[in-house]
């Protein structure tokens, strides 16, 4: 396999982990490059489900190496519990996991701020997963972020705690909120680096001598397209790159050396948070809901749903030059009469053929349906493309066809299993 950047074509949860952790097979490391805990990516294997929130999804396959890239922004109490929990279910984490001594680290400061920005803006919050990722991504901007590589020198480290504590405390008291304890913080931080001290390490390096050696590199996504801070829905966005640029930046590994890129859609479209969403539809919200799907991994809310909206998968495809696309949640739409696919947006009497800038904007926009037959029959037992029903291959084909991107994988199910490779 060659090396792969992994992107989420719409808002996120399109099933990226389990993508990632089928595709892991043929690769031998899998790196993360942005986002941090507000990640939560699915794996069932052999009826045992994991959620990865900061380790990539390639942990669960032996031999295969994790890299958590410069571009993450990482909690180290929270990864030290996820190392935990993964080694308590037998999981080996060791050897095989790297993290770059660049990546930004998350403080409680930040998750503090963050729940405080949030109830200023009132009705016109976020919505976001309150980890403190925005606030540790804007000190990083504002080159006051603490790095990974600062918890391998105690005493640097607790210097440049100390002056953020005392900044960040000064701006919790100034909005009536808790400040937070800088004793307390250094005493867990340097508890969490003893666990973390041997994985951190130059990963720029490492990744060059496995791409000089050819060795198939899998860049892991989290969140998706329109949640990028660039090219997503401003200000509801997540703050980092979330499309393929953002593996180039996140990592260290230049663009040339990437072959290919892969979106990963839903068969519909979901959305957790705020944020306008153009073909958000009620009545396919409560069926999802019903059947217990859609909520979310990270933070447990139920995420909205609708229509699958090409017009924001042709975008996408724009941004990240998407050359194959996979498909999950096909057996969400298997009970579903006629499904909708948005093909166009009406905004001011004109149809338009991709997101306007102004989330505003967005929000006007009445989408342009086509009608298709729903298939009404269980996909979940298909082993090959061929033994999907017919409704179920013109539906697909249709949405990678509009979308611009060949058909690769058709997922229909949790399990490993429920994957076809085209
Ligand atoms: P933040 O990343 O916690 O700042 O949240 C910003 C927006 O991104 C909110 O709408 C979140 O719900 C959304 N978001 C963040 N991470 C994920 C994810 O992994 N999946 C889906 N949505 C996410
Ligand atoms: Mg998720």
């Amino acid at each position: 396999m060659p090396n792969t950047i992994l992107v989420g074509a719409q808002w996120g949860d399109e099933g990226k982990g389990k993508i990632i952790d089928y595709l892991t097979d043929e690769a031998e490391i899998v790196v993360r490059s942005q986002g941090g805990n507000n990640a939560g990516h699915t794996i069932v294997i052999d009826g045992e489900k994991y959620v990865l929130h900061l380790i990539p999804s390639g942990i669960l396959r032996k031999s295969k190496t994790c890299v958590i890239g410069n571009g993450v922004v990482l909690d180290p109490v929270s990864l030290v519990q996820e190392i935990e929990g993964l080694r308590a279910r037998g999981v080996k984490v060791g050897k095989n996991l790297l993290i770059s001594d660049a990546a930004h680290l998350v403080f409680p400061y930040h998750r503090a701020l963050d729940e405080q920005r949030e109830a200023l803006k009132g009705g016109g919050k976020i919505g976001t997963t309150k980890r403190g990722i925005g606030p540790a991504y804007a000190d990083k901007a504002s080159r006051t972020g603490i790095r990974a590589g600062d918890l391998l020198s105690p005493e640097t480290f607790a210097e440049k705690l100390a002056a953020r504590v005392k900044e960040n405390n000064a701006v919790l008291k100034s909005l009536d909120a808790k400040p937070v304890s800088g004793k307390q913080i250094l005493s867990d931080y340097l508890e969490a680096a003893k666990v973390l001290g041997p994985f951190i390490t130059n990963t720029v390096v490492f990744l060059h001598h496995a791409v000089q050696q050819g060795v198939p590199i899998l860049f892991e996504g989290a969140q998706g397209t329109f949640l990028d801070i660039d090219h997503g829905t401003y200000p509801f966005v997540t703050s980092s790159n979330t499309t393929a640029g953002g593996a180039c930046t996140g990592s260290g590994v230049p663009p040339h050396r990437i072959d290919t890129v892969m979106g990963v859609v839903k068969a519909y479209t979901t959305r957790v948070g705020e944020g306008p969403f153009p073909t958000e539809d009620a009545g396919l919200t409560s069926t999802l809901h019903g059947m217990g799907r859609e909520f979310g991994a990270t933070t447990g809310r139920p995420r909205r749903c609708g229509w699958f909206d090409a017009v924001a998968t042709r975008y996408s495809a724009m941004v990240n030059g998407i050359d194959e696309i996979a498909i999950t949640n096909l057996d969400g739409l298997d009970g579903v009469d006629w499904i909708k696919v948005c093909v166009g947006y009406r905004i001011g009497g004109k149809t338009i053929d991709y997101p306007p800038a102004d989330h505003a904007d967005i929000a006007r926009c009445k989408p342009v349906y086509i009608d298709m037959p729903g298939w009404r029959k269980p996909t979940d037992h298909a082993t090959k493309f061929s033994e999907l029903p017919p409704k179920a291959r013109d539906y697909a084909k249709k949405i990678a066809a509009l979308t611009g991107a060949k058909l690769a994988i058709v997922s229909i199910g949790p399990a490993r299993s429920q994957t076809i490779r085209l």
